[in-house]
């Protein structure tokens, strides 16, 4: 669907959105990847699994999510009484691409004594086939609940589903899918740059390959990275993730020096998530205005997948938003 840029000259924007914000009783919630503008604007910035609790606990009439189509699916199935926009109804996921769910159910079906544990970046359909919902901040604390002899499928994440695989020693059957963001990081270029700030630790998003997690002084979420940021005694940081979370660091910790780690050309250009900058303030206001895009789910499909995102909830309960997968 192509979104028609609507001619919005003489609107304040800002202004409109804040007026909308009140008159709608409407929630703004944020994910650490979005333009600087709308995480400035949103009532709460946070990680998946932040944005899934504030989601399922508002008290707002309406939800405008700023961040990707599984992350406001996520706000509709957790609170299906709410009216919830995405400004871009197109902020898709390639992990989510990657995963049809009839590809996934044949899968499952091909290894029935498996359990699926499967990352929110996922569909909904894909949810509804799964057992238990994980997000790089719960997936951790959530697999250490398994049972050692409980097979497992992880999907649709390879990567984060191998790095759990090798710190846990935990064989997992693993779906073929990556974040074609954090794909983009260059080993090579990562190296020279740890070379030109030899004393520069290096945090990493566990949707990155091995080869840049592996040289990672921390691996965790969007919010454990932003975490480990105000803990460290060095005054450098290179961040191997999405690098908009750097508007957060530099907001919180104005004293230290935020690299966003680079792609194969040198410039981490390419480590921009297309999809989550497709959200842009005047389609805000617009969502804010007109209610719409709405995401909208059928009910059986909700209450499908619903299943497995409460048991994330309830597993993931002593995870406190610190987001921690922890350092390698
Ligand atoms: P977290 O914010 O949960 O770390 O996830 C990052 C992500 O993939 C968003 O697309
Ligand atoms: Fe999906 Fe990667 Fe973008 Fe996150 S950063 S929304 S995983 S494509």
């Amino acid at each position: 669907m192509t979104v028609m840029p609507a001619d919005l000259s003489g609107i304040d924007v800002r202004a409109e959105i804040e007026r909308l914000r009140k008159e709608r009783n409407a929630v703004i919630l944020a994910h650490y990847y979005q333009r600087p503008e709308l995480q400035d604007l949103a009532d709460f910035v946070g990680d998946s699994l932040e944005l899934s609790r504030k989601a399922a606990e508002t008290d707002a009439e309406v939800i405008a999510f700023c961040g990707v189509k599984f992350m406001a699916d996520t706000a509709k199935i957790l609170s299906p009484n709410k009216i919830v926009v995405l400004p871009d109804i197109n902020a898709g996921c390639s992990l989510e691409d990657s995963c049809p769910p009839e590809k996934f159910k044949a899968f499952r079906e091909a290894h029935p004594d498996h359990i699926a544990l499967t990352y929110i970046n996922c569909s909904t359909e894909v949810k509804a086939l799964s057992d238990i919902i994980v997000t790089s901040s719960s997936a951790e604390t959530i697999l250490q609940q398994i049972p050692l002899d409980q097979k497992i499928i992880f999907g649709p994440d390879r990567h984060l589903g191998g790095y759990l695989s090798r710190k846990f020693n935990r064989e997992m059957l693993l779906w073929p899918g990556v974040c074609i963001v954090h794909e983009a990081f260059s080993e090579t270029e990562l190296l020279k740059l740890r070379a030109q700030h030899p004393n520069a630790p290096i945090a990493a998003h566990p949707e990155c390959p091995p080869h840049i997690v592996d040289h990672a002084d921390y691996v965790g979420s969007t919010s454990g990275i932003l975490q480990y940021a105000r803990t460290i005694s060095q005054d450098t940081l290179i961040v191997a993730t999405e690098p908009h979370i750097i508007h957060q660091m530099q907001l919180s910790i104005p004293d230290k020096t935020f690299i966003g780690a680079p792609g194969a050309d040198g410039n981490c250009n390419c480590n921009i998530c297309p999809y989550m900058a497709l959200n842009t303030l005047e389609k805000l206001y617009i969502a804010l205005r007109d209610l719409t895009p709405r995401v909208e789910i059928e009910e059986p499909l909700r209450l499908a997948a619903k299943k497995s995102l409460d048991r994330m909830l309830e597993m993931a309960s002593g995870t406190v938003g610190k987001g921690d997968l922890g350092t390698r």
